[in-house]
């Protein structure tokens, strides 16, 4: 059976990119937010994904105001990036799980999610940033993807209550996946952020507090907030935090916290890194000391 070991939250700030590009992870402004970085890949050279599952945004690349999937989720063969004007390089294709994403679409539909289905999708920085810096020499061989595209940036916007129960039909479809196949799962987005008008600049050290603090023990307190609540209290950029919500559903319902790194700013944004285990680490803890003791 396939077994989600567990999710990486992130911001995914284009200029990343571009930090990567010409070496300056070491520099005063990049380190404290690369540095964040360092039990995210030890924990994925341990974990060894096979799939990664990515709940993002798309930035106008596949989606424009005119045409706005809620949620739309990729089934095909390869993910192409393309960059949509950020001068960032253009990373290498990104390999489909066709059978899964099917597997998951089919779930979702039989959940009453009415989602959009895309065997043809390209994935901008909002997937290519978070990878760079997971895994900085080249991702694995064999590493495949299903991207997972939540509007959060043309309204109405879904609630944060609706992404939770997305992300945990995600999560229930996966675990009925007969594959052998270890899951990772990713939020990126946020945290708090505006690029454009009066407030652009804006940040909530406050609410991103909050949504950190409960991210892994009580994801349904984040959807205490509409999602118009979220553009007041995070920026309108500061709402990608639909995405982590998502991807932490998917989750199931124990998560551990094993690292966060919080940065402000990285660019507009309040930058945030967090990795979270499936299950609860000290309940596996306890049970396999009395399975010791037995
Ligand atoms: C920035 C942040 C984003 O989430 C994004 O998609 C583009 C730019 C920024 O802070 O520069
Ligand atoms: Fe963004």
């Amino acid at each position: 059976m396939a077994k989600v070991v567990g999710g990486i939250f992130t911001s995914h700030v284009p200029a990343i990119g571009g930090a990567i590009a010409r070496k300056r992870e070491g520099d005063p402004y990049w380190k404290p937010f690369f540095d964040g970085f360092v039990p995210v890949r030890r924990w994925l050279e341990a974990a060894k994904p096979d799939v990664a599952i990515v709940f993002s945004n798309d930035h106008g690349l596949n989606f424009f105001l005119d045409t706005m999937p809620t949620f739309a989720v990729g089934a095909a063969s390869e993910y192409r990036n393309e960059d949509e004007g950020w001068g960032l390089p253009v990373y290498s294709a990104f390999s489909g799980d066709q059978a899964l994403s099917w597997h998951v679409i089919e779930h979702l539909v039989r959940d009453e999610f009415d989602i959009a289905t895309c065997q043809r999708m390209l994935v901008d920085h909002a997937v290519s940033i978070p990878f760079e810096l997971c895994w900085p020499g080249g991702r694995p061989q064999g590493l495949r993807i299903v991207p997972i595209a939540i509007n959060t940036v043309q309204h109405p916007l879904p609630s944060p209550k609706r992404c939770l129960a997305l992300g945990r039909a995600v999560g229930a479809a996966l675990r009925t996946w007969e594959g052998p196949e270890k899951i990772v799962v990713f939020g990126t987005g946020g945290l708090s952020h505006q690029l454009e008008g009066e407030r652009a600049g804006f940040i909530n050290r406050d609410y991103d507090r909050f949504c950190m603090d409960y991210l892994a023990s009580d994801p349904d307190a984040l959807t205490r907030h509409s999602a118009l609540d979220i553009v007041e209290l995070a920026g309108s950029q500061g709402v990608e935090i639909l995405n982590w919500i998502a991807a932490r559903g998917a989750l199931g319902d124990c998560a551990t916290e094993l690292s966060r790194n919080y940065h402000i700013p990285i660019s507009n944004t309040a930058a945030a890194t967090m990795l979270l285990e499936a299950g609860d680490a000290v309940a596996t803890a306890r049970a396999v000391s009395l399975e010791a003791v037995v």
